[in-house]
C-alpha cells in the first residue's frame, strides 16, 4: 500500500504543503491501512478497491499526528524518527499539511474506484464520524482536558478517552472491510475494540519501558505530564496481563473466519508485543 499512497500523493507537485504531506505519511507502521486490506481480504474484496480506504485512513491518521505534535498540543520535535512537520517547516505549514491530508482522505474514498456509490457514502460517513467531534477529535480534547483536571482520570474515564482518541481510528479500518464486503461487522468490531485498547495499553507501556530510538518519538512523557495512563492506574504487570487478555479476546472474535484471518491474528499479537 506504500506504493499506492506514494502514487496518489505524487499529483500534489512541488510546494511546501505537497512535500509536507508526503513527508508526514512516510515511515509509519501502517497498521491501519493493513487492517483495511486484511479485513477486506476476508470477504474477497479486490485489493485494488480496498487500497483507497487503506490509503485514506493512513492520511487521516498522519493528519492527526501532525496536529498532535504541534506546540499547542503535545509539543513534540520528533515523529517516526524525523523532525515533526512544524520543526521541519513551520507551524502554519503543519496546520495546513494536516488539513490537506484530512480532506485528501475523503477525496480518496469518494472517488469512483473506491467502491460503489453506496459503499463510498458509507465509508465517508463512517470515517467522518470516527474522526470528528464524537470520535478522535473528542478523544484528543478529553486528553487535553485531563491534563488540567486537577485529578487523575479513573480507569473508566481513561478507557472512554482512549476508545475515542485511538480506538475509533483502529475500528474504522476493520469495519471498512465489512462495508466493502457487505458482511456482518459484529465480529470485526469486537476484534477491533480489543486490539484498539491493547494498542493503547502497549503505547502506555512503551512510554515507560520503551527505547526512544526504536519508537522514533519522545518517551517518558506521560508520567512527567502527570497523565493517568493504563500503566499509572493498573501498574506495569497488570497492564501487561490486561493486554494479554485483550489478545485472547481479539483472537476469539476472529473465529468465524478460520484460517483466512491468520494475518489479523498475527497483527493482534504484534500489537501487544510491539517495541515501536
Ligand atoms: C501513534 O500511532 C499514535 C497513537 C495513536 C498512539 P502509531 O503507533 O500507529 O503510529 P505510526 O503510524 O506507526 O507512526
Ligand atoms: C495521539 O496520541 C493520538 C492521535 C493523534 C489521535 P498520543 O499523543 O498519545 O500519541 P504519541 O504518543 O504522540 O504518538
Ligand atoms: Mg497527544
Ligand atoms: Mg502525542
Ligand atoms: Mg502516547
Amino acid at each position: 500500500m506504500g506504493d499506492f499512497l506514494t502514487e496518489q500523493l505524487a499529483q500534489f507537485g512541488d510546494d511546501d504543503i505537497a512535500h509536507g504531506m508526503r513527508y508526514a505519511v512516510g515511515g509509519g507502521k501502517r497498521l491501519r491501512g493493513f487492517l483495511v486490506l486484511e479485513s477486506a481480504a476476508l470477504f474477497d474484496v479486490p485489493q485494488e478497491r480496498a487500497l483507497y480506504a487503506a490509503a485514506a485512513v493512513e492520511c487521516l491518521h498522519a493528519y492527526s499526528l501532525v496536529h498532535d505534535d504541534l506546540p499547542c498540543m503535545d509539543d513534540d520535535d520528533l515523529r517516526r524518527g524525523q523532525p515533526t512537520v512544524h520543526k521541519k517547516w513551520n507551524e502554519a505549514t503543519a496546520v495546513l499539511v494536516g488539513d490537506a491530508l484530512q480532506t485528501f482522505a475523503f477525496e480518496l474514498i469518494s472517488g469512483e474506484d473506491a467502491g460503489t456509490a453506496e459503499e463510498r457514502v458509507a465509508l465517508c460517513a463512517s470515517l467522518a464520524k470516527a474522526s470528528g467531534a464524537q470520535g478522535m477529535v473528542l478523544g484528543q480534547a478529553q486528553d487535553i482536558a485531563a491534563e488540567t483536571a486537577g485529578r487523575p482520570l479513573t480507569l473508566e474515564e481513561i478507557t472512554d478517552l482512549q476508545a475515542n482518541k485511538t480506538g475509533r481510528l483502529i475500528e474504522w479500518p476493520a469495519l471498512a472491510g465489512a462495508v466493502l464486503g457487505h458482511a456482518d461487522s459484529a465480529p470485526l468490531r469486537a476484534y477491533a475494540r480489543a486490539i484498539g485498547l491493547a494498542f493503547q495499553i502497549a503505547d502506555d507501556i512503551l512510554d515507560v519501558e520503551g527505547d526512544a530510538a526504536l519508537a522514533g518519538k519522545a518517551l517518558r512523557k506521560d508520567a512527567d505530564a502527570g497523565k493517568a495512563t493504563f500503566v499509572s492506574l493498573l501498574g506495569l504487570s497488570a497492564a501487561k496481563a490486561r493486554s494479554q487478555a485483550l489478545l485472547a479476546e481479539a483472537t476469539a472474535a476472529l473465529q468465524p473466519y478460520g484460517d483466512k484471518a491468520q494475518s489479523l491474528r498475527d497483527l493482534a499479537h504484534y500489537i501487544v508485543t510491539r517495541d515501536k
